[in-house]
């Protein structure tokens, strides 16, 4: 089985990118396989253009899509699972990963006659510098979890979940106190991400 991993952060110097690798290790150790893009390593263009705009908003096959996006697609086509592993910024995804979806689920992809196929699963594993009991009083963990499993994933994969691992800003002591423990976490997610319902999840 193949695991899709859509990993942005801008700096290797963080929790996000251990947080990667432990996982994309725990995917390796269970036998299964996975693809990784690294928005920043790519240098993936997150910018929408005026064409590409013209095309979706306007339900049109036409122009053909970039060669950057045909490849974004093609991974998910490839690929049994999809995890998405980033930090929480502004309540959201970095930029350029927002700008992804906003460039790689395209009409006749994503939406209309979709030609995406329905994966098995997507998780969402971020990194967040405030606490879960933060993120849920203030309701800022509900609107991040519909807008990526509500909107974004929907009806594109069976199985969704979202993982988040809190108090992860340097300002913290929490960071390192919890850092084994996450990195154990993030592990485990990998390892049982096709045989087990919640994997490492909490
Ligand atoms: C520009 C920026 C915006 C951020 N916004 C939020 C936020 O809205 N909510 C939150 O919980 N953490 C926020 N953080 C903290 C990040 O999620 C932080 O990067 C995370 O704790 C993981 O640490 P890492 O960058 O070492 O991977 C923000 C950080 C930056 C740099």
């Amino acid at each position: 089985m193949k695991v899709f991993v859509v990993y942005c952060h801008p700096s290797k110097d963080s929790f996000t990118k251990n947080m990667c690798d432990a996982f994309v290790k725990g995917i390796t150790d269970s036998g299964n396989e996975y693809v990784i893009s690294d928005l920043y390593e790519m240098h993936f263009d997150p910018v929408m253009r005026e064409e590409e705009y013209l095309r979706d908003a306007y339900y049109r096959n036409t122009p053909d899509l970039c060669e950057d996006v045909l490849a974004e697609q093609a991974k998910i086509n490839e690929s049994d699972a999809i995890a998405f592993v980033y930090p929480v910024f502004w309540t959201e995804a970095p930029a350029m990963l927002v700008g992804w979806f906003d460039r790689v689920w395209t009409y006749g992809f994503a939406y209309g006659n979709r030609t995406m196929k329905v994966l098995d699963k997507a998780v969402i594993l971020c990194s967040a510098g405030n606490s879960l009991e933060y993120l849920e009083e203030t309701g800022l963990l509900e609107s991040m979890k519909k807008v990526m499993l509500e909107d974004r994933l929907k009806d594109r994969a069976e199985k969704k979940d979202f993982i988040v691992f809190d108090c992860t800003a340097r300002e913290y002591e929490l960071r390192s106190e919890n850092w084994e423990r996450y990195m154990k976490k993030a592990y485990e997610t990998g390892l049982c991400f096709f045989s087990q319902e919640d994997g490492g999840a909490e």
